[in-house]
């Protein structure tokens, strides 16, 4: 039993005339799981107005702040407010939890970091770690609140959009470990600063418990400052040989097929487009231990959080070796690096999200797949008076790395005009008119690299891409 009638009492201050005990903690009423508690958030839609069917679903009660419109005697919890309510169990659940905790911040790279941990860790024990995304003043608190006090690590996501959100989320996650995985230009037009964005990163570890650790991005120009709130031990990683945490020198890797097209950028060699095998074959140095591992996800960006994933558990004092071992186990999450065959050509589909750093990332995994190598790219938001420069600094990457650009979106724009001619593709005013381009566009054997924001809609390319051909549509053949 997860939560107890008391025990929810006890942490929410809650009143109800009728007990319940749950086996889980939901705040969505579509997704309600038999036995669970259902929160009633007031959101953009109002929780208690589905109240009724969160029960219907088979919810073993639910947090309310309000009883107009309820039955008496519906199995209810009253708080004074749902969403305080949800943070009290949140730290309930925290409080009560004996296993260890590792918090995972930074500008790109939490949720894949958080899901190598999920990975590296369960050699050593249960692991409790977040849904998807789940990173912020729901997000994190619901993470806590679903907690097993039985599990052996808890794995959490803490994310922000503005200002402020960090410390209070890292104070309520109280982490034994906390990972800061970079700081980039990520929601800047908020904070204004890439020192502000590193302040805000650098809040989590006003939560670490007494002797907590730090596990910080040791290459990054913004280690000193960030380093300074640490309460105690740092333990650094990255490449460079000074880490404590160090990924050593990747192999070069060949690119097949790049000398020898036959004018229609098809490789003759190239008969299947493959997925690329992903990161084989990596070595790194955890605290003083050789580690080797596989990921199943390519690209040095990969290969540094998982390294990020060994730093943090070899400071919980686990075993690198084990924990590396493990990573094996470790799944790309769809629109985040996933490479599939689409057709006869290899998609890689980033439609996610984008930001500068994962954008530049992207496209150095793009340039080492076989085939002619495409980039579509729609705008990247939420970065204010940032946005222009941050879209036209990366002309050299796409240069280099893609052969061919598409684009939509009128930041895109900016940079589509800084590429040399013979790297344009087309440029449309968003991702539904430059969907039909790409796809008609597209040859046999090419690696297609599909990013944007997901403002950007850049799914629709996706699709667009995954459509069967219509009847008379031939490879290449723009219309
Ligand atoms: N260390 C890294 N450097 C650059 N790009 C990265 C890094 N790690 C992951 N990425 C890329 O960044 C994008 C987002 O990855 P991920 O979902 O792990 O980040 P996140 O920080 O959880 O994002 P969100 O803020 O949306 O929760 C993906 O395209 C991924 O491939
Ligand atoms: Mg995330």
């Amino acid at each position: 039993m997860l939560w107890t009638w008391d025990a929810l009492r006890v942490a929410t201050d809650g009143t109800g005339a009728v007990p319940f005990d749950a086996d889980g903690v939901s705040i969505d009423s579509r997704t309600v799981q038999p036995g669970d508690l259902f929160v009633a958030l007031q959101g953009d839609t109002d929780g208690h107005a589905h109240v009724a069917a969160a029960l219907a679903r088979g919810a073993a009660g639910a947090m309310v702040h309000r009883m107009d419109g309820l039955p008496e005697n519906a199995p209810l919890l009253l708080v004074p407010d749902t969403l305080d309510g949800l943070h009290a169990l949140g730290r309930g659940g925290r409080d009560r939890f004996q296993g260890r905790v590792v918090a995972v911040t930074g500008s790109v790279g939490k949720t894949t970091t958080k899901e190598m941990l999920r990975a590296a860790l369960a050699p050593f024990g249960t692991v409790h770690a977040a849904e998807a995304s789940y990173n912020n003043h729901w997000g994190v608190p619901l993470t806590l609140a679903r907690l097993p006090p039985g599990a052996a690590f808890c794995v959490a996501e803490i994310g922000m959009n503005h200002p402020g959100e960090i410390a209070p989320l890292a104070r309520m996650a109280r982490p034994d470990v906390a990972v800061i995985t970079t700081i980039a230009a990520a929601h800047i037009g908020h904070l204004g600063s890439l020192d502000a964005i590193a302040d805000e990163k650098a809040a989590i570890l006003q939560g670490l418990i007494p002797g907590g650790v730090a596990v910080l991005p040791g290459d990054s120009p913004f280690l000193t400052r960030m380093a300074a709130d640490a309460p105690g031990r740092v333990v650094t990683f990255g490449q460079g040989d000074t880490n404590d945490a160090r990924l050593l020198p990747l192999s070069p890797r060949k690119r097949p097929g790049v000398s020898a097209t036959n004018g229609t950028g098809l490789d003759p060699a190239i008969a299947h487009t493959q997925p690329s095998s992903g990161g084989k074959g990596l070595h790194a140095v955890i605290l003083g231990t050789p580690v080797a591992f596989d990921l199943i996800a390519p690209g040095q960006h990969m290969a540094t959080n998982a390294v990020a994933a060994l730093a943090a558990c070899a400071a919980l004092g686990l075993d690198p070796v084990q924990a590396a071992a493990a990573l094996s186990h470790f799944a790309p999450i769809a629109g985040r690096g996933l490479q599939r065959r689409v057709g006869e050509i290899l998609l890689l589909d980033e439609s996610y999200n984008a930001s500068s750093a994962s954008i530049r990332a992207a496209l150095h995994v793009l340039a080492d797949l076989p085939g002619r190598r495409v980039a579509v790219l729609g705008d990247m938001l939420e970065l204010g008076a940032f946005g222009p420069g941050e879209h036209e600094d990366l002309a050299p990457d796409v240069t280099s790395c893609a052969d061919l650009l598409y684009s939509c979106g009128p930041l895109m724009r900016r940079l589509y005009d800084r590429v040399p001619s013979g790297h344009r593709g087309a440029h449309a005013a968003d991702s539904a008119a430059l969907a039909p381009l790409v796809a008609a566009a597209v040859l046999p054997g090419d690696a297609v690299l599909v990013k944007g924001s997901l403002g950007s809609r850049m799914q629709r390319v996706v699709a667009a891409l995954e459509a069967p051909s219509p009847p008379g549509w031939s490879p290449g053949n723009v219309r």
